[in-house]
């Protein structure tokens, strides 16, 4: 009997020895792959064509990503191909079906860019364990499967938040709030993997705060010069919930002077947008378990995505769920990583014969 074990043991380790593990967060902002060689990359999630003759000799690339596209915009035919959490044509109603194509070759030229930053050595196999959102259909997993058709060899799709918490550590009781651009992702863990009830996905998340940021300031002074980008950045920079900051000014052009404008109380009506639904969600997903186990889980909510980084956040939903008896939030350390490196955990740890093939 134990023979045969240290047989099969052996075996496995032969055959990993010749497989690349990935974990891949494909986010509608940006992507993170966690590859088992150690490397750790994020890039955000924009493609980019030179637009003609020039603009190629300029950049001297067919292809740019992320930042290098954002940089270079009027000479670039950009694409942002994921939207929610998702490869974008899927929700999205294209005019053109040359349009629905370049979308779909933006996403997988986006897995090939990540992958190909990994340098597999030759012969070897790629296995990858892919994010999704937490209560993506089936033709939206179909959708990351097809995009990395002939790019891995075998792929799982999971929910992005069932991946922060692997990475974590956490099987048991908790409940993981991945706060991201596009999507709210809620999990709840209970000792088995997740199932649909367990899970909620919201759509009001970083990219609506920064919309309603926007057009807030646009409300308070006529001839302010912002974008809904520039108002990311100062989410980003400034963003907050709650009570202890009185005064955040920031220096705008207006009709083309610049002018410094106190904006706490629009920056912080715009945070706060996400609360109420994060707060109804987790009391729903509390209440709706088994009252034994009710406080193991109100005593472990973590918040994970970039917008889980608005200050004050923690605090304030605690404060909101007060009356479901002890409620303690910790907001994660890497929130770039923390969905990749779940995903890579979990590529490492799964049965071989668990693996779909691609
Ligand atoms: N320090 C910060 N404070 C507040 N918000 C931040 C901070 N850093 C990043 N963000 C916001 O977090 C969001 C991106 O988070 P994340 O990278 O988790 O999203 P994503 O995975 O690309 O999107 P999704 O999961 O919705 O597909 C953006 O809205 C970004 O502006
Ligand atoms: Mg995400």
């Amino acid at each position: 009997m134990n023979a045969e074990k240290n047989v099969n043991i052996l075996e496995t380790k032969k055959e990993s020895s010749n497989i690349l593990y990935f974990g891949l967060d494909l986010g509608t902002f940006q992507s993170a792959l966690a590859a088992s060689s150690g490397l750790r990359v994020n890039v955000g999630s924009v493609v980019g064509w030179p637009k003609d003759f020039i603009s190629y000799k300029l950049l001297n690339k067919q292809i740019v990503f992320g930042e290098e596209c954002l940089k270079n915009r009027p000479s670039l035919d950009i694409v942002y191909p994921l939207e929610k959490g998702v490869v974008k044509y899927r929700n999205t109603d294209f005019a053109e079906k040359r349009e629905e194509e370049r979308v779909t070759s933006a996403a997988e030229e986006l897995i090939r860019h990540l992958l190909s930053l990994a340098e597999a050595r030759e012969g070897q196999k790629i296995y990858a364990v892919v994010g999704s959102p937490a209560k993506a259909s089936m033709e939206d997993k179909q959708a990351i499967i097809s995009a990395s058709e002939g790019l891995v060899d075998s792929i799982l799709v999971v929910s992005e938040p069932f991946l922060v918490a692997y990475g974590l550590g956490i099987y048991g009781f908790a409940i993981i709030v991945d706060i991201g651009a596009g999507t709210l992702d809620i999990c709840r863990m209970h000792g088995t993997i997740p199932d649909e009830e367990d899970q909620r996905t919201l759509y009001t998340a970083g990219n609506e705060i920064d919309k309603k940021l926007y057009e807030l300031m646009k409300e308070k002074v006529s001839g302010i010069q912002l974008t809904p980008s520039l108002s990311r950045k100062i989410k980003e920079e400034y963003g907050f919930v709650g009570e202890g900051q009185e005064t955040v000014n920031v220096d705008f052009y207006v009709d083309g002077r610049l002018e410094t404008i106190d904006i706490a109380n629009e920056l912080k009506e715009a945070c706060s947008i996400i609360i109420p639904e994060i707060c109804d969600n987790i009391r729903e997903l509390v209440v709706s378990f088994d009252p034994e186990y009710m406080g193991e889980l109100t005593k472990n909510i973590i918040l994970a995505g970039g917008c889980s980084q608005i200050k004050g956040l923690a605090h304030e939903i605690e404060t909101n769920l007060a009356d479901l008896g002890s409620v303690r939030i910790n907001v994660i350390d890497d929130p770039i990583f923390a969905g990749a490196v779940g995903g890579l955990v979990l590529a490492q740890e799964m049965p071989l014969e668990e693996w779909e093939q691609v």
